[in-house]
């Protein structure tokens, strides 16, 4: 049906060839059902969680993945979003009854572009519960929270969601879909990743992998002596060096603080994360993160996050570090995610390859949506505007 807009009222229907032998009235009474099917009204009441709501939330959590994830516990969830190290979130949940049926954290993060410093909002961890899906509770819960990201002085709300959650983002019409985050891959072992079960699946992944490229030898690494280092904390230099990194690649990131960085790898529980900074003399020059995970039937090897004062050398150096630790615990492939050209030509230079997403067995969206809060320099316009690593996800 088309509609016009009369110039002296409002919409019209200029579809009168055929008159209607339904009167108004009926009309009307089926319009308005139709908008009480299509829209129900909300039954529950959204509020901000308090930390005695984490066993009810504990337990939507469990009717929504049952056994799946047992890790997201309560030491998880103090850990996430009821910590006391500067990286806390809001937690709004929908209640009905008393009970939570639906929840969406949202874990607010100092950024920085450039040398300016601004606060962004992370949505993650979106849950309705089962029988109360397609209500329109997950919308309500990002209105609520879009509402509260602008009253926190957020300048911008992101997030990660899953091929379930993406198609309400695109629905709600205000979010940008900047894309899938790209990922870097290295074969360090070839006969690892050659073994029967694992091979053809591989093959897919990598799609026409030219091994011969990437085992093409790397260029020589001039500049000073690196040493690098395993630690459990990473030292209060390391502010100055994530600054420098920061105005380096010149993208909007998580401000990767000493803070930051030992809440998020040192502190997470039932976790095993590997750091080592790098130091030229006794100067601090970076750091990397590093885990791995055994899927397939091989050892995988990510790069979490990584942070170099020396640009493209220095990423390589803790590249290399990342490597050889991979190497000697028997791990055939890594993997690495990068937005910023300049942490791309650094694994580039280290011989990593970036097989199409679309092939990736697991895709990671972007989104992103600002609050219209002031002071953003301008607004991100694509994937290279921002500096996204697997560490910014909460799935590893
Ligand atoms: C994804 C999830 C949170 C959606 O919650 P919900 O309360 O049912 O969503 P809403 O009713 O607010 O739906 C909003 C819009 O999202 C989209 N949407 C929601 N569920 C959808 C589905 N199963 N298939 C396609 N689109 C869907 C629709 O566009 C919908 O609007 P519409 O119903 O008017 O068409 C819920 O399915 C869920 O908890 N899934 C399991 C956990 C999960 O994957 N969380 C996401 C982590 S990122």
């Amino acid at each position: 049906m088309s509609l016009r807009r009369c110039p002296t009222g409002p919409a019209t229907n200029t579809n009168r060839s055929r008159p209607s032998k339904v009167s108004w009235r009926v009309r009307r009474r089926r319009r308005n059902r139709q908008r009480e099917l299509s829209v129900p009204t909300p039954y529950w009441t959204n509020r901000l969680c308090l930390p005695e709501d984490t066993d009810a939330l504990l337990k939507l959590v469990r009717a929504v993945h049952g056994d799946q994830y047992q890790g997201l516990n309560r030491t998880y969830w103090q850990w996430r979003y009821l910590n006391d190290a500067g990286f806390r979130a809001d937690v709004f949940m929908a209640e009905y009854e008393g009970q939570p049926i639906g929840v969406l954290p949202m874990a607010i993060f100092p950024f920085v572009w450039g040398k300016e410093r601004l606060k962004g909002v992370m949505y993650t961890g979106l849950l309705t519960h089962p029988d109360h899906r397609r209500r329109g509770i997950f919308q309500s819960l990002i209105n609520s929270c879009n509402a509260r990201a602008a009253e926190l002085g957020a300048h911008f709300s992101m997030g990660m969601p899953n091929e379930a959650a993406l198609p309400g983002y695109f629905k709600f019409g205000d979010w940008t879909y900047v894309g899938l985050i790209p990922l870097y891959v290295k074969v360090l072992s070839v006969p690892a990743v050659l073994r029967p079960k694992t091979g053809r699946v591989l093959a897919g992944v990598l799609g026409a992998v030219p091994q011969l490229c990437l085992l093409r030898p790397r260029r020589a690494l001039g500049g000073p002596r690196v040493e690098c280092e395993l630690t459990q904390l990473v030292p209060a230099d390391l502010d100055e060096v994530a600054d420098q990194f920061a105005s380096a690649c010149g993208a909007l990131m998580i401000r990767r603080s000493a803070a930051y960085w030992n809440w998020r790898y040192s502190t997470r529980p039932e976790v095993s994360y590997r750091t080592f900074v790098a130091r030229q003399g006794s100067r601090v020059s970076g750091a990397v993160t590093i885990t791995t995970e055994r899927r397939r039937g091989i050892e995988i090897g990510a790069i979490l996050d990584l942070v170099s004062r020396d640009g493209v050398a220095g990423c390589r150096h803790l590249l290399r570090a990342a490597e050889q630790d991979l190497r000697a615990r028997g791990v055939g492939l890594v993997t690495c995610q990068a937005t910023t050209p300049l942490l791309q030509q650094a694994l580039r230079e280290e011989r990593y390859w970036r097989p199409s997403t679309k092939r990736l067995p697991k895709k990671f969206h972007y989104i992103c949506r600002p609050t219209g809060v002031t002071g953003l320099p301008r607004q991100p316009k694509d994937m290279a505007d921002w500096h996204l690593t697997f560490g910014d996800s909460d799935n590893i």
